[in-house]
């Protein structure tokens, strides 16, 4: 397996340079190698090219769309200050879930009219700091629009109150991981026909501003096609509550959820032109059968949009071999990257100094915590690679530290910034005190 054949999963910058040294990795004009000795490994990487280029692919379809389109980063898929920041500053909505992650947009100074607010069961201070940050809430469910209805009640009269989108269950998933879907009939998210149609009357009884629909059936999906059925449900609900109450969506959001190659074997990357089109195309024959007037398009990606900006860096602590397996034991894993565990997902890598080696046979790289789970990379042709050298994940931008943990005291590795040939660290490394700066030891006996 050449690297030529992995490129396609790696930053659009990705290159081989030799400054000297012999060949290796950089992306973002920046040496993987010089990198890991500075900040130490693991490292996790995000390159401001690939970022942009995924930006630049959704609003060039959207702008093809006659009502006008939006962005929103779901930022479940990876936050921090300089991600929130930085998708601002293109105009790209946040979808933030819950009060921490809208602290961060917050501390960002992200754009109210810009902030969307997701979960499905919010707390009071869920939807506190909603109503003062917020420009959208979607709303999952009634006993959730109740407590916005006393809260809008007990605003000071002159204060913003967001716009609220209802977030509808279309009764159909898309295929993918059975825990990343999400609008099957049974689904612990949104609310039915008949519950939205209460939503509705609810709040056009107390003056609310409704003003969107909204429906995400899950997440990593390659095929748009379920998408149909589920534009269809929805605008018939819509075109029932114009004729029921006079009202319908001046936003639509089909959610996000379109997914990305993690391996090889998922390429060439899955086309967001495909996905998007299809929405637009549906949404368009949908509110012309119906006589709707077309409401503005709202995409929601996380993954697509950042999962392949991200590498994260190890090095191999050990090498061996067993029975009928070849072992690179690498310096991080589960704790950064939950994902393979979890949802089985299937990584691929390369060594970084000199990448274009031939392949030695099939190896496994596994993290260094206490489960025989904590596999990164299954069976994937590699190089001899020895002790020491580094290893490079690509696609790895998405869902790695927003999931990652203090697994045996592991400490959460350092963020990288890599932007025309220089690095910014956007979150340090934990330290040995961050991990017990909220313990308290026991009172003295
Ligand atoms: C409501 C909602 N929107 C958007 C997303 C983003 O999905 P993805 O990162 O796969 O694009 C999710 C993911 O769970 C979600 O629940």
């Amino acid at each position: 397996m050449s690297f030529q054949e992995r490129r396609a999963l790696f930053p659009v910058s990705v290159e081989i340079v030799d400054r000297g040294n012999g060949p290796g990795l950089a992306i973002g004009g920046c040496e993987l190698t010089a990198l890991a000795a500075e900040y130490g490994t693991p490292l996790y990487l995000y390159d401001q090219a690939t970022l942009a280029a995924a930006v630049d692919t959704y609003r060039h379809v959207l702008d093809a769309y006659p009502a006008g389109g939006e962005i929103t980063y779901a930022g479940k898929a990876g936050l921090n200050l300089a991600l929130a920041q930085w998708m601002d500053r293109q105009g790209v909505w946040l979808d933030c879930t819950g009060v921490g992650e809208l602290h961060v947009a917050q501390v960002a100074s992200v754009d109210r009219s810009r902030v969307l607010v997701h979960g499905v069961a919010k707390t009071d201070a869920d939807l506190q700091a909603a109503v003062r940050q917020a420009g959208t809430i979607v709303v999952d469910n009634l006993d959730e629009l109740r407590r916005l209805v006393d809260l809008a009640a007990a605003a000071p009269p002159g204060q913003p109150f967001p716009d609220l989108w209802l977030r509808v269950l279309p009764g159909l998933a898309v295929d993918t991981h059975a825990f990343r879907q999400t609008g099957q009939e049974d689904s612990k998210f949104g609310m039915d026909a008949s519950t939205a149609r209460q939503a509705v009357a609810l709040c056009l009884r107390h003056g609310l501003s409704l003003t969107g629909l909204h429906f995400h059936q899950g997440s990593h999906f390659h095929d748009p096609t379920p998408i149909g059925p589920a534009v269809e449900m929805v605008l018939d609900l819509a075109a029932s509550l114009r004729d029921e109450f006079g009202w319908t969506p001046a936003h639509l959001s089909p959610g996000g959820g379109w997914g990305v190659a993690y391996h090889e074997d998922d390429l060439p990357q899955p086309a967001v032109e495909e996905y998007v089109t299809f929405v637009a195309e549906a949404l368009i024959a949908g509110c012309e059968k119906r006589g709707l007037p077309l409401p503005v398009l709202h995409v929601e990606p996380g993954r697509s949009l950042v999962a392949r900006a991200g590498v994260a860096l190890y090095r191999v602590r050990a090498a061996k071999r067993t029975l009928s397996r070849r072992w690179l034991l690498l310096d991080g894993g589960m704790a950064d990257n939950i994902r393979p565990a979890l949802y089985g997902t299937r990584y691929s890598a390369s060594p970084v100094a000199n990448p274009q080696r031939p392949d030695e046979g099939p190896a496994w790289l596994a993290g260094p915590y206490c489960e025989s789970g904590d596999i990164l990379v299954e069976n994937l042709p590699m190089p001899a690679v020895e002790t020491d050298e580094l290893i490079a994940v690509p696609a790895s931008g998405a869902y790695q530290i927003a999931m990652s943990s203090n697994y045996n005291g592991a400490l959460k590795p350092a963020v990288l910034w890599l932007e025309a040939g220089r690095e910014h660290v956007i979150q340090r490394r934990q330290t040995l005190a961050d991990l017990i700066a909220r313990d308290e030891v026991l009172p003295t006996e």
